[in-house]
């Protein structure tokens, strides 16, 4: 999505901005043009150079330092931009925004644009919850802006309060899902289920599996980054939760099952990547069960299978995580759970499964349809299932 896309990066004059060279590092790295625009007083923080050389691109500086092209300049970026993205924004840069001032090349650029405009404010926790700036944060918003952040946390000078620059990830996520907006699953609703659930034994303890959520999570970003509004049903991971989407975070099977069961009531596809555990304790011990030297019997009960509890009337794609005859046994499983489509993994492969950020799977469909991927990012794995999901979704409603 992101890709050949030309993003406009306006930094501001706040010691985040540091950190806005690692955000214009990881957008070019992920194939946009990066134009960056920086205020003077950004520049008393981080030179041009540092985002010229991380870009490959020229930087914006000034407004007059050109001065015969300076009217097309600033016009030319803002026609030119995807998505606008203000990171840091100063309190200074917002007031000026709402009252519509132009008297630098940001303000120009995001005053001339049609694109979209995302602003990552930074500032002492004082300044962002003084009603001046709330009142512009309002105005912004009126106006179609998307804010991300800021956060609560520690500040520049050591104090901590509302005022902390977005995390990266945060932003990047935000710009995804904005540059998403209208794909080819705009208007769909997709729960996405991740991660293995845990079963209790006692306060301690719990029966747990090896699913690191990072496909399932792979999945719920590329269905928002092609514009679906995306319930995300997430087993405990050690992965921090996506922006721009509904994240609901459960323990067990049956909370599971409860979740996915309310997600999919409006939706028009579930893809279960999490890892439900299938059996779970017949009763949890309400105390920690102490050693006494002796060999102890777990009784277990069978967990309810989720996808089999789902309406069946709307797109279901499973998975299937197999160690021996992958395509024999997916499919199997793509009948007894009548799914319209499996993506079956060999956890035994190299590089595949558990924990890493690639896999190799293959997707098998009703028809007996076969296709084999090759070894891809959990992120273009997402991308293939959905390719199809969007062939099974009915046209009429798109
Ligand atoms: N699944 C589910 N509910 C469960 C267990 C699994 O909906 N209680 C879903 C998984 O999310 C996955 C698919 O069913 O999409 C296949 O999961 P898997 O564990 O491979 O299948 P099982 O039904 O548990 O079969 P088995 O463990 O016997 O291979």
């Amino acid at each position: 999505m992101i890709r050949e896309k030309t993003i406009v990066l306006g930094v501001t004059g706040s010691i985040a901005a540091y950190k806005a060279v690692e955000l214009a590092s990881k957008l070019t790295q992920e194939g946009a043009r990066v134009n960056v625009v920086m205020t003077t007083s950004a520049q008393e923080f981080v030179t041009p150079m540092t985002f010229r050389t991380v870009t490959q691109q020229p930087v914006v500086t000034e407004m007059f330092d050109i001065a015969s092209e300076i009217s097309a300049a600033h016009i030319a970026l803002a026609e030119r931009a995807d998505v606008v993205v203000i990171a840091p924004a100063t309190a200074n840069v917002m007031a000026k925004l709402a009252c519509g001032i132009a008297d630098d090349m940001l303000c120009c650029t995001v005053l001339a644009t049609k694109a979209p405009v995302i602003v990552a404010p930074a500032m002492h926790a004082n300044m962002y919850e003084n009603h001046a700036t709330q009142e512009n944060v309002s105005k912004l918003k009126a106006r179609g802006f998307t804010f991300v952040g800021p956060a609560y946390g520690r500040l520049a000078g050591g104090a901590s309060g509302l005022g902390r620059f977005a995390e990266i990830g945060e932003i990047l996520g935000t710009i995804h899902q904005v540059l998403g907006r209208g794909g080819d699953l705009a208007g769909r609703r997709i729960a996405v289920s991740a991660g293995g659930t845990r079963e209790p034994i006692d306060p301690a303890r719990v029966i747990g599996n090896r699913s690191s959520g990072k496909m399932g999570y792979a999945i719920a970003e590329a269905a928002r980054d092609r514009g679906a509004y995306v319930v995300l049903v997430s087993a405990p991971t050690a992965l921090n939760p996506p922006v721009g989407m509904e994240v609901v975070q459960v323990e067990t099977t049956i909370q599971m099952r409860d979740a996915i069961v309310n997600a999919t009531a409006q939706a028009d596809a579930l893809i279960m990547a999490a890892a439900p555990a299938d059996f779970r304790p017949v009763a949890t011990a309400e105390s920690k069960i102490k050693r006494k030297g002796e060999t102890i019997t777990l009784e277990l009960v069978e967990n309810p299978d989720i996808l089999g509890e789902v309406r069946s009337d709307l797109a279901r794609v499973g998975f299937a995580a197999e160690s021996e005859n992958v395509v024999e046994n997916a499919t199997e499983k793509l009948k007894r759970k009548n799914l319209d489509l499996i993506a079956a993994n060999d956890i035994t492969a190299t590089d595949s499964g558990f924990d890493v950020d690639t896999n190799k799977v293959v997707l098998i469909d009703r028809d007996g349809n076969v296709e084999d991927l090759p070894l891809l990012s959990k992120y273009e794995v997402a991308n293939r299932i959905l390719d199809k999901v969007v062939e099974l979704l009915p046209k009429e409603s798109v």
